[in-house]
């Protein structure tokens, strides 16, 4: 029992010291560290908002899917950092100020074929490569994109 003890102690200080140097250097190790990083601490808020910007400019300038968008430019923007906000794992942004996201059902009232998704998505990669960010990073948030933006067609 004793000796069961100081095991358990001394994993708990190599647990952490091991987090502690994981904090510093902004690299955590799933392996020991129980603080995992999310998407959106990794992307930042300024990634992320350049990212919402750069990829709206492309969306309304796109001749396949400008059409679809009628609200005000600014205002998209914003619904749309609050909620990739939350998506990537930050506060729960959008919720707070719209309620439940309920993604496809806003959809609806827009006829998304599958060629709009696969524009909307094209847009997202240039925005997401546009990022002075790991290609890692890159590639696991177009990896949360891609079913999202299948799952939004419709017609
Ligand atoms: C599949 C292609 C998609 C198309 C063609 C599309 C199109 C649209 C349109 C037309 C609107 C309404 C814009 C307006 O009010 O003028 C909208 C709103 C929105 N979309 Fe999409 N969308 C797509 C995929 C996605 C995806 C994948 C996400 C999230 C990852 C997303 C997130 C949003 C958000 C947050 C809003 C604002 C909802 C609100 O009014 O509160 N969309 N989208």
């Amino acid at each position: 029992m004793t000796h069961f003890k100081i095991e358990v102690s001394i994993e708990r200080d190599v647990r952490r010291d091991v987090c502690a140097m994981a904090y510093e250097s902004w690299c955590c190790n799933p392996y020991f560290c129980s603080m995992e990083l999310t998407t959106y601490d990794r992307l930042g808020e300024d990634n992320l908002r350049l990212m919402v910007d750069r990829f709206y400019d492309l969306v309304f300038s796109h001749p396949q899917i400008s059409r679809l968008f009628k609200t005000d430019k600014a205002l998209i923007k914003e619904k749309q950092r609050l909620f990739l906000t939350q998506f990537f794992g930050g506060p729960d942004l959008y919720s707070q100020q719209y309620g439940h996201p309920r993604m496809r059902a806003r959809h609806m009232p827009h006829a998304i074929a599958e060629e709009d998704a696969v524009a909307w998505l094209q847009c997202m990669s240039q925005a997401v490569h546009s990022l002075d960010i790991e290609e890692s990073l890159k590639d696991e948030m177009m990896k949360r994109f891609i079913p999202t933006a299948m799952f939004m067609v419709n017609s």
